[in-house]
């Protein structure tokens, strides 16, 4: 997408330093491995891409909130959020092999420096299972930002495209919310909150503010995710001249805060910030 691309680990220090300076004061890391295999090794590595990247931020910004994403997708060779096998609904995510997984994933974050993990793969009892592993290897004051209420949506193309993370078959139903199902909506982040989440999360946000406005209702942090397919609505109309970028980047954030997000993942935050700025 414009104004995206990927960063390699040897670009971290320049990243973190330019972020902070526009004003930033929190990252989310995705990674992208040399190599994917069945059972997402490449997600745990101690020298993983994500773990270095963690190293060299916190080295160069120490004052930089980092925040990891915890998630297999972009790390199985089929696509999958977590370790796929036979259940009794055909192939599909297995479970506890998975929430096993996550936890190792979580650790090694947290063992690289990370301040929050954010665990995106919406397994039942994501929430619980991992911060049992961190408290149980001393990481008690590592935050869970849980993507709680993450919807099935149409609208994480370009992310899948950009992270190679599509699946090779079926699709994410089994694990993320239908988008026409409120009511499961609101439960999966107070099943979160249960587990001991410290910030919840509605993703994508733009098209769920409904939603977002009921979960800021549950006392916890809530953050709004602004998804890759918000941000190419929005780029795509204005390179055809069909809409004003950065004033409809700037509603389309503004409404977030509205309805009550208080963190807001976008992949308009640097240009946004410089907007801010200027607006003052
Ligand atoms: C998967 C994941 C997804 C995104 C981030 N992590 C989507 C998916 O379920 O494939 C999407 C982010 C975006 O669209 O910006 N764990
Ligand atoms: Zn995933």
């Amino acid at each position: 997408m414009p104004g995206q691309m990927r960063y390699p680990v040897s670009s971290m220090r320049d990243v973190a330093e330019e972020v902070l300076d526009k004003g930033l004061s929190a990252v989310l890391l995705f990674g992208i491995p040399k190599s994917k295999d069945d059972a997402a090794s490449a997600a745990y590595d101690e020298n993983g891409v994500v773990q270095q990247a963690v190293r060299e931020i916190k080295k160069a910004v120490p004052e930089m909130v980092v925040i990891t994403d915890v998630c297999a997708c972009e790390y199985t060779s089929h696509g999958h959020c977590g370790i796929v096998g036979e259940t009794r609904n055909g192939t599909d995510l297995l479970n506890d092999p998975s929430l096993d997984l996550m936890n190792r994933i979580a650790t090694s974050h947290a063992e690289a420096g990370a301040d929050i993990v954010a665990p995106s793969c919406m397994l039942d009892g994501m929430v619980g299972s991992i911060r049992t592993a961190l408290d149980d290897r001393g990481f008690g004051e590592t935050l869970i930002m849980s993507y709680s209420t993450k919807f099935a949506s149409a609208f994480y193309g370009p992310f899948r495209e950009a992270a190679d993370s599509g699946f090779s078959f079926g699709d994410r139903t089994t694990y993320q919310i239908d988008p026409a199902n409120r009511r499961e909506a609101v439960l999966e982040s107070e099943l979160d909150v249960a587990e001991g989440a410290d910030i919840l999360m509605v993703k994508p946000a733009g098209l769920y503010l409904d939603i977002l406005a009921d979960i800021a209702t549950l006392g916890l942090p809530v953050a709004g995710y602004q998804v890759s397919g918000e941000y190419a609505m929005i780029k795509a109309a204005a390179e055809r001249g069909w809409i004003a970028e950065r004033a409809a980047a700037l509603e389309s954030l503004t409404c977030l805060k509205r309805a009550g997000a208080d963190l807001i993942i976008t992949y308009f935050a640097r240009d946004a910030a410089g907007w801010l700025v200027e607006e003052q």
